[in-house]
C-alpha cells in the first residue's frame, strides 16, 4: 500500500516548483545502435517484470490521485465548498452531463459506495467532449468512473508500464474520492456510505474542480502536476 505523506499549509511561501524536465531527441534512430545497445533500451521500451510493474503502478497512480485528491477539498463551509463556485462552465457540462449538482453527486456518492475493496470513483472529462456518458445520461462530456487499487482513468489496463503512464489516456478526472479504508475506517469505521455522504456534500472544492475542468477540457492536464 503506498505510503502518502503531506504536510499541512503554512504561511511562508512554498518555494517555486522545479522547471520541468525534458530528454533530447536522440540524434539517431533507437535501433542504430544495435546490437551493442538494443532498441529497446534507445527507446525506453525495457521489459519489466510483473512485479515491478505492480510496484510501478500503484506507487505512481497513489501519488497521482491523492496529489488530485489534496485539491478537490476544501474546508466544510470555506468559500470554494459552495454551490456558488461552480464555474458556468462546468455547472454547464454537470447539467447536460447529470441533469443537476445534485443528481451527478448522488450518482458519485452510488459509484464510490459501490467499489469493492480499496479503490477510487472519480468525474472524469473524456478527451472528445462530445462523448457520451457511461453513467452519466449522455452527451454532456463528462463520465463517471471508478478505479481499484491506485489505478486511475488515465492508465490503460495494460500489461505495458509504459501505458501506465498519465496523459496518454483519454478520460482525465477533475473530482475523485478515495475510498480506501484508510481514509475513513479511523472515523466512520464500516459506515463507507456516511463518509462519502459528508464527503461530497461539506468537502468539495468546486472552485479547483471548475479550474480542473475548464483545463482537461481544452487538454490540459497539467493541473495535476505538483
Ligand atoms: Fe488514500
Amino acid at each position: 500500500m503506498p505510503i502518502i505523506v503531506h504536510t499541512q499549509a503554512t504561511a511562508s511561501p512554498a518555494p517555486p516548483p522545479p522547471p520541468p524536465l525534458s530528454l533530447p531527441p536522440l540524434p539517431y534512430g533507437y535501433d542504430t545502435l544495435e546490437p551493442v545497445i538494443s532498441s529497446q533500451v534507445g527507446s525506453g521500451r525495457l521489459p519489466i517484470t510483473a512485479a515491478q510493474e505492480t510496484t510501478l503502478r500503484n506507487q505512481g497512480g497513489g501519488l497521482w490521485n491523492h496529489q488530485l485528491f489534496w485539491k478537490v477539498m476544501a474546508s466544510p463551509g470555506s468559500a470554494p465548498t459552495s454551490r456558488s463556485a461552480i464555474s458556468p462552465a462546468l455547472l454547464s457540462a454537470i447539467q447536460r452531463a447529470f441533469g443537476s449538482v445534485d443528481e451527478m453527486l448522488a450518482q458519485l456518492k452510488g459509484s464510490a459506495d459501490a467499489v469493492f475493496g480499496s479503490g477510487w470513483a472519480w468525474v472524469c472529462v473524456p478527451s472528445t467532449a462530445g462523448d457520451s456518458n457511461a453513467s452519466g445520461g449522455g452527451g454532456g462530456g463528462l463520465q463517471l468512473l471508478t478505479t481499484a487499487n491506485q489505478d486511475n482513468p488515465l492508465m490503460k489496463a495494460s500489461s505495458n508500464l509504459f501505458a501506465c503512464v498519465v496523459r496518454s489516456q483519454p478520460c482525465a478526472p477533475i473530482l475523485g474520492i478515495d475510498v480506501w479504508e484508510h481514509a475513513y475506517y479511523l472515523q466512520y469505521q464500516a459506515k463507507r456510505s456516511d463518509y462519502t455522504q459528508a464527503w461530497q456534500q461539506q468537502l468539495i472544492n468546486w472552485a479547483a474542480v471548475s479550474a480542473f475542468y475548464e483545463a482537461a477540457a481544452a487538454g490540459d492536464l497539467s493541473y495535476n502536476d505538483t
